[in-house]
């Protein structure tokens, strides 16, 4: 099975699915790093080079080759791959379409409050907020999260308060939850 994560940017996608990876000593993979290995360029160029459009079709193209790649073995075994979407994946239909039926995923909730000062701390590999000002992100993360939050919902088939805690406590609680031997 894979587990695939959702969730707004900085909501702790790929540090809370790296752990349960490295717990179920299973694969991890990064959506944004894998499209970033495959056209040997960053998201932010690839955006801006091409557009939102054709970056959400060729995330949809592969999200599909990885499920191609994990479909056998997770029909075999539970968690065989957790896969850290990026933030805007499942917005787009084809996507979620793809992550519904070959996943199980897990919607990372996270309050505002942490998710813009963990973006406000860090955006230089995040186009959509680049060079913006505190105001502008907490702006864009009301605007942002009133159009996906149901998505994100609608997605998932668990959801996952991240809380206040800090990393180092999610990192446990999150893994104790979703780890395989508690789940099978
Ligand atoms: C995006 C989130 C980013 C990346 C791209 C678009 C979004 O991923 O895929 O910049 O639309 O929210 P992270 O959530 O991993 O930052």
């Amino acid at each position: 099975m894979i587990i695939a994560l959702c969730g707004f940017m900085g909501s702790g996608k790929s540090t809370l699915g790296r752990g349960l990876a490295s717990a179920c000593n299973c694969r991890f993979i990064d959506l944004d790093d894998y499209i970033e290995d495959k056209w040997a360029m960053t998201v932010s160029a690839i955006l801006a080079k091409n557009g939102e459009e054709w970056f959400r079709e060729q995330e949809k193209e592969c999200l599909m080759e990885i499920v191609d790649e994990y479909k056998y073995l997770s029909s075999k075994e539970p968690y065989t791959l957790v896969l850290a979407l990026g933030g805007g994946t499942v917005t787009y239909a084809p996507s979620a379409e793809v992550v519904q039926s070959n996943t199980h995923c897990v919607y990372l909730q996270c309050p505002k409050e942490v998710l813009l000062e963990r973006l406000v701390k860090n955006n230089s590999r995040r186009p959509l907020l680049a060079g913006k000002s505190e105001e502008e992100i907490s702006a864009s993360i009301d605007e942002l999260m009133a159009r996906r939050e149901k998505i994100y919902i609608d997605c998932a088939q668990w959801i996952y308060n991240t809380g206040e805690k800090k990393m180092g406590g999610q990192l446990k609680d999150f893994t104790n939850k979703f780890r395989l031997d508690q789940k099978n």
